[in-house]
């Protein structure tokens, strides 16, 4: 029986495909291990089930000897130093598609909680400020109307800019490539990325963290934004530099941000905590029941057929 090794003791359940196919060894929670500590869990082990919090280097991939697939309990990959892994022949996998709504429907959560004020507003009351209606009190902005740029187009890109449309916002994506189709969907148009700095009313990020979008967001970048425009970034942390980001908040040089994901997760720059104009949610884009519980039995099915010889359902390399 193959041997394989779960990062995480997922619910009850949520690994049921597995039963009786593998012999699973399952890291407790809280432990956090270093590359050599995972990398010798991994020793004699022919598959395993990683979170998008474990960094599979080069140090984890020399010790798992035996691997053949690295099923990653994620769309996103950046975690796995990839080409390490294709150079040994290791399989990895992901987890599109299921989580696509829940991300979506969080970006366009975020976007009204942050333009509307909705924390803000909610501290107000709670703090018992709140002594009558007035004309003025808390007001915010309406998405319809406003110029979204969307960076990256995606799955997850593409249904935010439909959910967006819809609710009659513009949309300008940024991309590598024309989107014929997704254009006539959403009326978007292709602009480059200082075209919609310059322009746009809302950026929301969802391009994959690769060493040409690391930082990709700068004190250069945020410069070049409206001093009222939002960003948004459900996408990965190191896209933005978040140091810049606070910096740029904190000036008023942009108008504030909502952030489901973080450059150095779990931590936050402290900054970022103080700002009024600021919306934060610990990386739970994917975070429904239906999604997360999908991405589990995506995990299970992508495992099984790689070390069955079968193609998985999703295959990065
Ligand atoms: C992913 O899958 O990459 C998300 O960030 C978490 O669902």
């Amino acid at each position: 029986m193959h041997k394989i090794y779960v990062t995480y003791p997922f619910p009850d359940g949520w690994l049921s495909l597995l039963n009786g196919k593998v012999e699973i060894e399952v890291q407790p929670k809280n432990q956090f291990l270093s590359s050599n500590e995972l990398g010798e869990r991994l020793k004699n082990k022919d598959g395993a089930i990683v979170l998008l919090s474990d960094k599979i280097d080069k140090t984890v991939l020399n010790k798992a000897k035996i691997l053949k697939v690295i099923s990653n309990y994620a769309v996103g990959h950046d975690n796995i130093d990839i080409n390490e892994a294709k150079k040994r022949g290791i399989i990895v996998t992901n987890t599109p598609d299921i989580l696509t709504n829940a991300t979506a429907e969080l970006t366009v959560c975020l976007i009204f909680t942050l333009i509307r004020r909705i924390i803000e507003s909610s501290e107000f009351l709670r703090l018992s400020k709140f002594t009558g209606w007035e004309p003025d009190l808390l007001l915010g902005y309406e998405l319809k109307g406003k110029l979204v740029g969307i960076l990256g187009v995606g799955r997850i890109g593409t249904e935010v800019s439909r959910k967006l449309h819809a609710l009659g916002a513009e949309i300008v994506y940024y991309d590598s490539s024309k989107k014929k189709e997704f254009e006539k969907e959403t009326e978007a148009k292709k602009k480059d990325l200082k075209w919609i700095l310059n322009n746009a009313d809302i950026i929301s990020i969802h391009l994959p963290l690769t060493k040409d979008t690391h930082h990709l967001i700068d004190d250069k970048e945020l410069s070049l934004m409206k001093e009222t425009a939002f960003l948004i970034n459900t996408g990965r942390g190191s896209i933005i530099n978040e140091s810049a980001l606070a910096d740029a908040l904190r000036l008023g040089k942009i108008g504030g941000a909502a952030l489901d994901v973080f450059e150095h997760e779990p931590g936050v720059n402290p900054h970022l905590l103080r700002l009024k104009n600021v919306v934060v949610t610990p990386h739970i884009g994917s975070a429904t029941y239906r999604a997360r519980k999908g991405m589990a039995e995506i995990a299970c099915k992508n495992l099984l057929a790689a070390l069955e010889g079968e193609e998985p359902l999703y295959r990065v390399v």
